[in-house]
């Protein structure tokens, strides 16, 4: 397949109604061809999810972005300011800054050049001989940054769409879950061995929940949502929120004045192109998956609960049963998304969708109108 890998006529039943269309061909997740193609018509092109703004709760706190397109590093740098840059030194390229912490200077650990918080190159030792050589013309590179709800995005254009535009009607449908107000709480993380087109998908349909997840969530049940914009979702139906696994009731208490669809259930976003944000009636918890390689994968699990659920007495307590379930669930979709990887080497014709895999189907037909476009 790889030389028809970009050709529109290859995707020709992709395009169909979902009951009447076929997936993604298996070169889609293997080909590193598809991969470099991706970053740049995806990963370079659309605003990017890299945390929370009370991550950076100080002028100096900063975070790192380790996408497919580069690294970068979010950092306070004034009260009110968060700026992003290209993590990587003006001189030869050496990373910056790693992990997340605070920082006065920024010291490029190679030959010693020093950088302020705001990006102005302060010092660069042994330049001195070096002809017409200004420290301020090597500032950190810059990149947009924007947030919504607390949600900080990047982009690497210069001049991006705006980030509202690219959200689409995502604000409006969830306001009342007041993200803006929320606290992040705890952290997993994952490496796995698998495209993340493949973990993305997983992420976008219950038909599995009652096979994959036999153990721990059980079958669910999902109807499709209004998404306009760079997003689609299923609503998983219950009750009770599925941010902790059936029969636990040691639950926290669900967001005041939620409205009745917001009720109905845990609304699994994917804010294209790779982060899952899931509306529960108590929290807002995510998955970030960047991609490293075509087959390789880092996953990012956080969570964040209004700031009168994180006051309560005994929180620290109730929240076990959260990550129990993240940490249970996710460990078994990465293990059907890894062995689904391996199973993507034999040549085969693309496979069928389920009435159920709606959104799937929409992720799918996303991508590729980024690949083609181009
Ligand atoms: S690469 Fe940073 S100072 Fe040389
Ligand atoms: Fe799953």
């Amino acid at each position: 397949m790889p030389g028809s890998l970009f050709a529109a006529e290859s995707y020709r039943q992709l395009r169909k109604p979902l009951l009447e269309a076929s997936g993604l061909p298996p070169d889609c997740y293997t080909s590193a061809e598809f991969y470099r193609r991706e970053v740049e018509c995806i990963f370079r092109q659309h605003w990017q999810f890299v945390g929370r703004e009370e991550q950076l709760p100080e002028v100096g706190s900063y975070i790192c972005y380790d996408g497919p397109a580069g690294p970068v590093a979010i950092l306070r740098s004034s009260r009110d300011k968060i700026i992003a840059f290209a993590n990587s030194c003006r001189h030869r390229g050496a990373r910056l800054l790693n992990g997340a912490g605070n920082c006065k200077r920024i010291v490029c650990p190679y030959h010693a050049w020093t950088y302020r918080p705001d990006g102005r190159l302060i010092g660069a030792p042994g330049m001195e001989q070096t002809i017409d050589f200004e420290l301020a013309d090597f500032p950190l590179l810059e990149l947009p940054v924007s947030s919504w709800g607390g949600f900080i995005f990047i982009h690497y254009q210069a001049s991006p769409p705006a980030l509202a535009d690219h959200l689409g009607n995502m604000p409006a449908r969830f306001d009342g879950h007041g993200a803006a107000q929320m606290r992040q709480v705890g952290k997993l993380e994952f490496e796995i061995n698998s495209n993340w087109k493949l973990l993305a998908e997983n992420a976008l349909e219950a038909y599995h929940t009652g096979s994959v997840h036999r153990e721990t969530l059980g079958a669910q049940k999902s109807r499709p949502v209004d998404a306009r914009g760079n997003w689609t979702a299923l609503l998983v139906e219950d009750e009770r929120s599925v941010a902790t696994l059936p029969g636990e009731d040691s639950t926290l208490p669900y967001i005041d004045g939620l409205g009745e669809e917001a009720m109905a259930g845990a609304c699994f976003t994917l804010l294209y192109p790779s982060t899952q944000l899931v509306f529960a009636q108590d929290c807002i918890w995510w998955l970030a998956f960047t991609p490293v390689a075509v087959d390789r994968t880092l996953l990012s699990i956080g969570a964040c609960f209004p700031q009168s659920t994180c006051d309560l007495e005994g929180f620290d307590e109730k929240l076990k049963p959260y990550f129990e379930r993240w940490q249970r669930a996710t460990a078994e979709d990465n293990a059907i998304c890894e062995q689904q990887q391996r199973g993507q080497a034999s040549e085969r014709p693309p496979g069928r969708y389920a009435i159920s895999e709606f959104a799937v189907h929409a992720f799918d037909n996303w991508v590729i109108d980024q690949i083609l476009e181009s």
